[in-house]
């Protein structure tokens, strides 16, 4: 989805007024922006951390998906009677015996709108058709591949190329203004300097360590889900829908997950073929999908097709830009790629058009992924802007520079805080591109020919509502909580260190409870702001508990503040004092609490969106980054690898350096993924995801990763709310492709507009 809409799903019950404490960001502190581990970290190595496919229940059976061969048509019949009697089978589930599986239209977001086995259409290759259950996985498995489906087979499409001709303007699918100002056409036709080009990226799959699953038990009343899910609430919400129960019959526990960078923020229909064989058995049942059914059955990226038309001074000053985009999605729902996500605020340009249209293909429904939009968007723009680098003759950091707008061009507002520019300044000084050399080819290190090339990144920055709850205890040590997940991201940890921050206790006394839809609501980890939403849910969550404390400090008879006035007393180290006195001279909270029989004084809090926020009216609120790659070619073995990467990120204050690092790092490597080696090839024989495993789609290696140099400005967003945080988990990708095919570029001579890399795109420049 694009981070507009993103936008709209995190804002959906915006009404909440903010009443998230102090909007102005608190100056730094030990605890904030400190490089803490994750406190996770100990459970997760040693293996007590339970993910969604780990839970196993007495009586448990296992569910093994029967997918379909072809790419679009119809079942005819489903031949199960040879599965049924093999041994420990105990269901196959399809269109004529699943119990009624309904569409959701209340809320929340559906990764497909269609249920599973909702009718007799195939629209894409590996579709569910029916699901065997059975008592051990490989009984499920072996009888699954036993089920005989008849299919009346159509036409399908799988084709790459996405030049089809679009239905009118306004009709789904046909092309759609998502932005435009001034008048682009005539600006580009008398601009005397112009780049026309083609871009296109294609399909990528997300590949997380963790793969979906599902396990799902039933008791009789309610539905317990054990998910891999980016939103433990979303999934409640939809799943109720699907299954037709009140929400308080649906509980979703994710309390650890292996990663999902979108693939997961919504649910997929194995969670209710999961929940729809365990009621109709009353068994607990397992549902786990394979890596080869990653590629086909939870989402992907879309393949993108975008024309970028940028026409430029002599001098260099941006006269007009358009694009034009396209993506393909699938035949049960229209998912747009918002490759203009970027485009109409990065640079300074009076003149700007950008269009979207859909192109259908047979496949599964897209679905976001890191950086959705922005990320293949930023890759045509950037490499547009550094082909125009090349005609102007003019250095493309220089470039960029000059065009650096401090005002948000399309909406008319200053951004809330904008350091493109530094980022692009201490980027060049630390990679050291003084010393780049412009002409193709010439830099060299022995047999290897450098490549160097730049590339700015952006990502929206949001803030949703969030609640949380905060427990301080009698025995000193702290509870809070919150129904949010941790996607690998740090989530727990910054949790402990705002409530560690505002009350001294320290983070080792602290549990960070999360991963439950039965907790108060948080946010959905996606779109880059869970950090910023659930913060000041946490913050509202510990005044309130600490008002407690002081509270019964100054009511208490024994205490030793009894019949002080409250508004006298602070507490700061973990300890109750009055205002005027240090921390130390004060009593720690814990004897407050017990001298007065408390187990705990417990604050609920609640914050609200961006929406309801009046300041961040007058505001347009977005990260930015710049990224520089060095490549080393080698001619003589056509050998091409990405050997160093600087990156610098102005995503407004950063909570914990160390997790932080992490996320830029992790998305550097993932974007070398990008830019040389992940595609999702659909065979046009039948229209099967060929690479579905890990030998054919290509990801990165330890061999692959360059050498990685974070930096962060560090600079808090006065609008983003407490602590000035915006999101990091996506810019970090942005940026990345674009700035390898320029350093492939200045070390080859070749431009590559197609993603990924490829040696022979090389080779061939070098027979010619
Ligand atoms: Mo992100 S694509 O919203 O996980």
């Amino acid at each position: 989805m694009m981070f507009s809409e993103f936008l709209e799903f995190i804002k959906s019950n915006d009404g909440v007024p903010s009443s998230a404490p102090d909007m102005n960001p608190n100056p730094a502190s030990e605890i904030i922006g400190a490089a803490i581990p994750r406190i996770d970290g100990p459970q997760k190595t040693t293996g007590r951390a339970l993910y969604a496919s780990d839970y196993n229940f007495p009586n448990m059976v296992y569910a093994a998906p029967v997918r379909a061969t072809i790419a679009s048509g119809k079942i005819r019949r489903i031949d199960s009677g040879a599965a049924e009697k093999m041994p420990g089978v105990l269901l196959v589930l399809h269109h004529d015996n699943v119990m009624p599986l309904y569409r959701n239209a209340s809320g929340g977001r559906n990764s497909e709108s269609r249920p599973p086995f909702e009718d007799d259409t195939v629209s894409y290759w590996g579709q569910y058709v029916a699901a065997v259950i059975a008592e051990t996985f490989e009984q499920a498995q072996a009888a699954a591949a036993a089920v005989r489906v008849d299919y009346d087979t159509d036409k399908f499409n799988v084709a790459t190329s996405l030049n089809d001709s679009l239905p009118d303007e306004g009709q789904p699918g046909g092309p759609r203004v998502m932005s435009h100002r001034g008048n682009t056409e005539s600006a580009f036709a008398s601009a005397p300097v112009k780049i026309d080009e083609i871009y296109t990226t294609p399909v990528e799959t997300h590949n997380p360590m963790e793969m979906h699953a599902t396990v799902a038990v039933w008791d009789g009343k309610k539905y317990t889900l054990y998910e891999s899910s980016q939103g433990v609430m979303n999934h409640q919400n939809v799943l109720s829908q699907v299954l037709g129960e009140p929400k308080e019959n649906v509980e979703v526990i994710s309390r650890f997950i292996g990663s999902g960078f979108g693939g997961k923020l919504f649910p997929w229909p194995q969670s209710a073929i999961a929940a729809a064989a365990a009621r109709k058995l009353n068994r607990p049942v397992k549902f786990t999908v394979n890596r080869k059914a990653m590629f086909s059955n939870v989402g992907h990226r879309p393949r993108t097709q975008q024309r970028l038309r940028l026409g430029a001074t002599a001098d260099g000053k941006l006269v007009s830009l358009q694009q034009d985009y396209r993506n393909h999605t699938s035949y049960g729902d229209d998912f747009r790629e918002n490759c203009g996500e970027a485009t109409p605020f990065l640079y300074s340009t009076a003149n700007l058009k950008v269009t979207s249209a859909l192109v259908r293909r047979n496949v599964g429904t897209p679905t976001p992924m890191r950086g959705p939009g922005a990320v293949p968007g930023l890759f045509a723009l950037e490499s547009a802007m550094d082909e125009l680098a090349i005609k102007l003759k003019k250095d493309p950091v220089e470039l960029r520079l000059s065009l650096d707008t401090l005002t948000d061009e399309e909406k008319n507002k200053p951004f809330s805080s904008r350091h493109l520019k530094e980022c692009l300044q201490l980027g060049a000084e630390k990679f050291g591109w003084s010393r780049r050399t412009p002409e193709v080819g010439s830099m060299r290190k022995g047999d290897v020919i450098l490549g160097w090339g730049v590339a700015c990144a952006s990502w929206g920055a949001g803030r949703g509502v969030s609640e949380a709850a905060v427990s301080l205890r009698s025995d000193g040590t702290a509870r809070v909580s919150s129904g949010t997940q941790d996607i690998g991201t740090g989530t727990y940890t910054v949790m402990a260190q705002a409530v560690s921050d505002k009350t001294g206790i320290p983070i080792e006394s602290i549990r960070v409870v999360l991963g439950d839809s039965s907790l108060p609501p948080g946010p959905t980890s996606g779109g880059s702001t869970a950090t910023a939403t659930i913060l000041p849910s946490v913050i509202d969550a510990v005044n309130a508990a600490m008002r407690i404390v002081l509270n019964v400090a100054a009511s208490a008879k024994n205490s030793p503040f009894a019949g002080k006035d409250v508004a006298s007393l602070t507490m700061s180290g973990g300890r109750v004092h009055l205002k005027d006195q240090p921390p130390q001279s004060g009593v720690p909270f814990q004897e407050i609490l017990r001298q007065a029989n408390l187990a705990s004084a417990n604050g609920d809090g609640k914050s609200g969106g961006l929406g309801a926020d009046p300041k961040a009216r007058d505001f347009s609120m977005h990260s930015f980054g710049a990224q520089f790659v060095e490549v080393e070619w080698d001619p003589g073995i056509a050998k091409l690898r990405v050997s160093r990467v600087v990156s610098v990120i102005d995503g407004g204050r950063i909570i914990n350096k160390r997790t932080a690092t992490n996320q830029i790092a992790g998305a550097i490597v993932m974007g070398v993924g990008m830019g040389l080696f992940e595609q999702t090839i659909y065979d046009p024989r039948n229209g099967h995801p060929i690479n579905d495993n890990f030998a054919d789609y290509i990801v990165p290696t330890v061999a692959d990763s360059p050498e990685i140099d974070v930096h962060f400005l560090d600079i808090p967003d006065p609008i983003m709310g407490e602590y000035g945080a915006r999101g990091i988990g996506e810019i970090g990708l942005a940026g990345v492709a674009p700035a390898i095919t320029a350093a492939v570029y200045h070390a080859t001579g070749v431009r590559v507009r197609d993603l990924p890399v490829r040696i022979e795109d090389l080779l061939a420049a070098h027979i010619s």
